[in-house]
């Protein structure tokens, strides 16, 4: 979270035609601008639960019979200009409506919780100054702490928290003890609280009782709760036994705007799974170490960038046993990461293959945003396609606006982010997060029946 850097950037959208020069660049005209806002969030990929453990356990538990055949949920996802989706759901008895970042980096679901929520460095662009809203587990019949007993406990602290219920061992049976605080550090930011057993709604389609949930009473740097839908066995998929979810992100031009789109749940009961056509799949990697088990891994083979395939080395690409390296899939993080060898290729890349276009120097520093280009004079531009290869031939041919944004007044940065440390970062974890920046205008589902990522490229909004 030192690292964490907010700023807010002016950017202008850029409009692409389908006119190509040659097959592996693309041309844009240099027409009239619209405005879109963009944030630029720097988020480390260490981040992740501080109390991790291993332990086994069944997803799908404590899911009541439907009244109806539930097999889809579609829940609105909505941009926002912190640089994330955001979703809704309701939680209590009655429903109280919470909002929270859709997080696949992460798994634990919370809140922020009761009146007297404190949050450190929260003001961000169209997020209520007069407080966040908070869920109140007073107003809510069916709130009720986790025991240090239960299971769960143990689920997000690990078996050893059992010999600190000593409390539990005396009297034995009504042990009043709770499950202790949890404090989750982000890559950027962080959040404490206490775990509860919530009853989760989806109006007319299903509820969930005893769904688990943090109830965060203090944090940092965190413009809503968090829907942690990592891999993890307390995260929402994992909770809701689902087969597969997937979204489709629009672009952050519909920032704090009504546009949304879908985002699908889907338990596969009823009619089955649903079957999306025409979709690039590559396999989920299982988790190179227990303190990465949140992530949804990849096997990214190969960058190319124009004609060239940038020579990235394999450590970066495949995660090592000491859980380094390493592509993952993240829409909690806005711009791709990547670790700065890895990017530093990158970015000579494309300075390379644009070399003929004058640098902005000056927007570079300002934003830490390279290269990044002051095109104001050009009638056109060439720009070198980016595509990345992953493991059984899937093929993402990223939209140019997927990679290079207008920042500034005729400038454009390449929107890919990196450290600026030599070597694995502090921590090691994934070398490269493709983040949600880079997902847009994208289908894309998490099948995790068939352990797979699948994708085809498509017009969201
Ligand atoms: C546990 O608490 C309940 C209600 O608070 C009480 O009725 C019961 O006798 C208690 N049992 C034990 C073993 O203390
Ligand atoms: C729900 O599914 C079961 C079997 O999967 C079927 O027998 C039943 O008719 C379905 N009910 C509705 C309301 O569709
Ligand atoms: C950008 O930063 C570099 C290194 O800090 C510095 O040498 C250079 O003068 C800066 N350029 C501009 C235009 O600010
Ligand atoms: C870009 O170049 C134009 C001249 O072609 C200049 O007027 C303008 O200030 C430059 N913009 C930036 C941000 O450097």
């Amino acid at each position: 979270m030192a690292s964490s850097l907010l700023l807010f950037l002016l950017s202008f959208l850029i409009l692409i035609t389908s006119s190509k020069s040659t097959p592996t660049t693309i041309t844009i005209p240099l027409s009239a601008p619209s405005f879109t806002k963009l944030i630029v969030s720097s988020k480390k990929p260490w981040g992740s639960l501080n109390h991790l453990a291993s332990l086994s356990l069944s997803r799908a538990h404590h899911i009541k019979s439907p009244k109806t055949n539930f097999s889809l949920i579609k829940t609105p996802l909505l941009p926002r200009s912190y640089g994330g989706y955001s979703i809704s759901l309701n939680f209590g008895t009655p429903p109280q409506t919470t909002k929270f970042v859709m997080d696949t980096g992460s798994s634990l679901v919370w809140f922020p919780c009761t009146s007297r929520y404190l949050c450190s460095e929260c003001n961000f662009p169209n997020i209520k100054k007069t407080g966040i809203p908070t869920f109140l587990p007073k107003l809510s019949s069916s709130s009720k702490r986790i025991g240090c007993k239960n299971p769960r406990c143990s689920m997000i602290f690990g078996p050893e928290i059992q010999s600190q219920c000593q409390e539990c061992d005396s009297t034995a049976q009504n042990c009043t003890q709770t499950c202790p605080p949890y404090v989750i550090q982000y890559g950027s930011g962080s959040t404490a609280g206490l775990l509860l057993s919530e009853t989760l709604d989806f109006p007319n389609k299903k509820t969930i009782p005893d769904f688990l949930v943090g109830c965060s009473i203090f944090s940092i740097k965190q413009p809503e709760g968090i829907a942690g839908f990592g891999r993890s066995p307390e995260s929402l998929p994992s909770q809701l036994g689902l087969k597969k979810f997937s979204y489709c992100l629009v672009s952050h031009a519909f920032d704090d705007t009504p546009t949304s789109s879908d985002l699908v749940l889907d338990t596969g009961s009823g009619s089955g799974v649903t079957k999306t056509a025409g979709l690039s799949h590559t396999p989920f990697l299982k988790s190179p170490t227990t303190a990465f088990r949140d992530y949804y891994y990849v096997l990214l083979r190969n960058i190319v960038i124009g004609d060239t395939h940038v020579k990235v080395p394999y450590k970066f690409l495949v995660p090592g046993t000491d859980g380094n390296g390493g592509t993952i899939v993240d829409s909690g993080t806005t711009f791709t990461f990547m670790e700065n060898p890895v990017y530093e290729l990158v970015a000579k890349e494309f300075e390379k293959q644009m070399a003929h276009y004058t640098v902005a120097t000056e927007i570079q520093n300002l934003t830490g945003l390279r290269p990044c280009y002051n095109i104001s004079g050009e009638k056109s531009l060439s720009v070198p396609d980016l595509i990345f290869q992953f493991k059984g031939g899937a093929k993402m041919a990223l939209p140019l606006s997927n990679y290079f944004s207008l920042v500034d007044s005729g400038v454009i940065c390449l929107t890919i982010v990196s450290d600026n440390v030599a070597g694995p970062g502090i921590g090691g974890g994934p070398a490269i997060i493709l983040g949600n920046y880079q997902q847009r205008n994208f289908y894309v589902e998490f099948d995790l029946e068939n352990e797979k990522f699948g994708f085809k490229q498509q017009s969201c909004a």
